[in-house]
């Protein structure tokens, strides 16, 4: 990690690192950031946060020419309008927000991007009708054939060490470890993401695998995770690009 600060730091400020280092604070209505979530040092994420006071939008994502379209002052007053909008709910606006969502949140057909981040891990196990299959059945639902989906997943016990921790716990051991949080860890690896690709006619069109090394021997995994596959076992994070056949 302070070898990628270093070289951001030589590199004009040119990357913005994302995750989970800043968050909209729904309560106070400011941006904000959590030492609970915190994964490196409190003191760097810290500054951090302070220097995107005078960071200056990456002009090799977006140049001027197409900052400049894409901040028009009436396409800025269009989508401000249509977020106040979004509160009323009356399908008026372009801009919605469903919370809870459920299959009918959006029309069946009408999308041509699902995307997520660091979101799937959440949603619980597959199962028979599980809510991650049941995930997968909705976007398959909303979106146009040739729509994609763009989910980037953490599949390792964030928060803990060693990051392939999850799967040395018994089913009971980990309904006492997850209580009564309303979504946590899901515990699945990457080949039941690929599975349910495929389940609901998804042609995987891009696949990034952060691999890390394991770090717990296969004899202290619990009995359902010991038949994991090397590919899975070094799965770490994945970025899954799909498209609806
Ligand atoms: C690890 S956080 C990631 C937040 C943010 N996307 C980011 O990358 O910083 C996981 C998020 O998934 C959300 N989540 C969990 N289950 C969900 C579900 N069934 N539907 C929608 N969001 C869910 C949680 O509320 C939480 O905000």
């Amino acid at each position: 990690m302070p070898e990628q600060l270093d070289q951001a730091s030589t590199d004009q400020n040119r990357f913005l690192f994302t995750g989970d280092h800043l968050d909209w604070d729904r309560n106070a209505h400011r941006l904000s950031a959590s030492e609970d979530y915190c994964w490196y040092s409190w003191p760097e994420q810290v500054g951090s946060v302070r220097r995107l006071a005078d960071y200056r939008f990456p002009a090799q994502i977006l140049p001027a020419s197409r900052l400049a379209e894409t901040l028009r002052p009436e396409r800025v007053d269009e989508l401000r309008a249509a977020i106040d909008g979004m509160s009323k709910n009356d399908g008026t606006s372009r801009i919605g927000y469903a919370c809870p969502w459920t299959a009918e949140s959006v029309r069946r057909g009408s999308a041509d991007l699902v995307f997520s981040q660091a979101a799937l891990q959440e949603i619980d196990n597959p199962g028979a009708n599980g809510a991650l299959r049941r995930t997968f059945a909705a976007m398959a639902q909303w979106l146009k054939p040739g729509g994609i989906i763009s989910h980037q997943v953490d599949l390792g016990m964030y928060g803990a060490e060693p990051w392939d921790r999850h799967w040395t716990y018994s089913d009971a051991t980990w309904a006492v470890i997850r209580g009564r949080r309303p979504n946590y860890i899901n515990r699945q690896p990457l080949s039941a993401y690929e599975g349910l690709c495929r389940e609901f006619g998804f042609d995987i069109a891009r696949l990034d695998v952060v691999e890390q090394d394991i770090a717990t021997p296969t004899s202290e995994l619990a009995v359902g995770f010991r038949t994991l596959s090397q590919r899975d076992r070094t799965a770490r994070a994945v970025h899954i690009v799909a498209v609806k056949r």
